[in-house]
């Protein structure tokens, strides 16, 4: 099948919720994909974040193989070996004796973590969250979300008790605290908002005031864990410890996943009939997830995290220099946003003519998550790549951005 026969397909049969590039992929390795007509490109935003070991990696796909001869799939109603194994990894590696809940996604494990503070807090329901947040789509992730454009169309029914304060403002978020607050969920990293780290003095305040209000502290870490910021959770980047710590994206290597981890004292508050998922914790994905922290804490990949943040951080600054757009280069580990004072939408369309794939979000803000395998060659042949599309702007996309 051919690219335009798959586009067709498309066209048929399946909702057009997504705004999509006229390309089919049909195989990865490491940070590369094809296409299906054969064509090789440069991945720099690997799905979504989700191939932080770049795709297909080795011990991942041998994970999957080896289990996928035994067993699938069995209900939580069971024991599940390889789940009690991962549970037990990410405790250990968390330094917090962490509890876990798997569930498939992003947004499924932030709304396990709403669901779990509220049952905790003996009534109070309010949660606080970030203004350009982003937690996912379901409807409690909406309501959580600071960006009101992902509750258009869905109004007025939203989950209550959500309250919107600028993002690394202390004094904002110590205002908005009341009676009722249970909780404060933050991302360390706003990741669809744009790529803005948090201050290390607003999550070290944010820590105090969560312990002082006697309030849960929750961790968004559905983009920067495991691996992103060259440590395992993205919190230990920081040497903040949250109450409640939410995961997916690159947990897998791949399979779909999310997970919750709490300190042990908030575990009993999931009690049974409370919270649960019918594929949550399979053995087939816990196996991927398991590969995944082996190879995080055997293979020298963290260390590859580090050195390519340096790495990237260097040439972007030289980027940067070049007067060819760039208003603003931001970036925490591997996740990184370049803020263009032009729309960005063009530039990704060229890269990807050139063989490159990165994201724009925010109309103007290229981002990469580039696989923490990345080599400092694919790096720079990347943004060779980068640096070409910005200096050759087609006419339609030469508009200049708001700042
Ligand atoms: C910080 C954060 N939370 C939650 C989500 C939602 O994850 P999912 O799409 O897996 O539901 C995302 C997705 O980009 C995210 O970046």
């Amino acid at each position: 099948m051919n690219t335009q026969e798959i586009i067709k397909l498309f066209e048929q049969h399946v909702i057009p919720n997504y705004t999509r590039v006229p390309c089919a992929l049909v195989r990865g390795e490491g940070s590369w994909v094809w296409d299906a007509e054969g064509k090789k490109y440069l991945d720099l935003f690997p799905g979504w974040g989700v191939n932080g070991l770049g795709h297909c990696h080795p011990a991942v796909v041998a994970a999957v193989k080896k289990q996928a001869e035994q067993l699938f799939h069995v209900p939580n109603n069971y024991y599940i070996r390889e789940q009690g194994r991962l549970a037990e990894l990410m405790g250990k590696l968390s330094g917090m004796d962490g509890r876990c809940f798997f569930a498939n996604s992003g947004a499924e494990a932030n709304e396990g973590a709403i669901k779990l503070a509220r049952l905790h807090s003996n009534g109070r329901t309010g949660l606080i969250t970030a203004l350009n947040s982003f937690h996912g789509r379901t409807f409690a992730a909406i309501s959580a979300t600071g960006q009101p454009k992902y509750r258009e169309g869905f109004l007025p029914e939203m989950v209550e008790g959500f309250t919107h304060v600028p993002y690394n403002d202390l004094e904002a978020m110590r205002a908005a605290v009341d009676e009722n607050t249970c909780a404060i969920m933050i991302e360390p990293v706003q990741g669809e908002g744009g790529v803005y780290p948090a201050n290390q003095e607003y999550l070290e305040g944010l820590r105090e005031l969560c312990d002082l209000k006697n309030l849960l502290l929750i961790f968004d870490e559905v983009q920067t864990s495991p691996g992103r910021l060259g440590t395992i959770f993205g919190f230990q980047h920081f040497g903040v410890i949250p109450d409640i710590l939410t995961t997916a994206k690159a947990l897998a290597g791949g399979l779909p996943m999310g997970a919750i981890m709490v300190k042990p004292e908030l575990a009993p508050s999931l009690r049974p009939g409370s919270h649960a998922s019918t594929f949550g914790g399979s053995p087939l994905v816990c196996a991927a997830a398991i590969a995944v922290f082996e190879t995080l804490t055997t293979g020298g990949v963290l260390a590859n995290v580090k050195r390519m943040t340096k790495h990237f951080a260097k040439k972007l600054q030289e980027l940067q220099q070049k007067d060819l757009g760039i208003r603003e280069v931001r970036q925490c580990g591997l996740m990184i946003g370049i803020e263009l004072t032009i729309p960005g939408a063009g530039i990704v369309r060229r890269c990807l003519e050139k063989g490159l794939l990165i994201n724009c979000t925010h109309e103007n803000i290229l981002r990469l998550l580039p696989a923490f395998t990345i080599t400092p060659e694919e790096a720079d042949e990347g943004l060779e790549i980068l640096e070409h599309c910005l200096s050759y702007i087609p006419e339609e996309n030469k508009g200049e951005v708001k700042s």
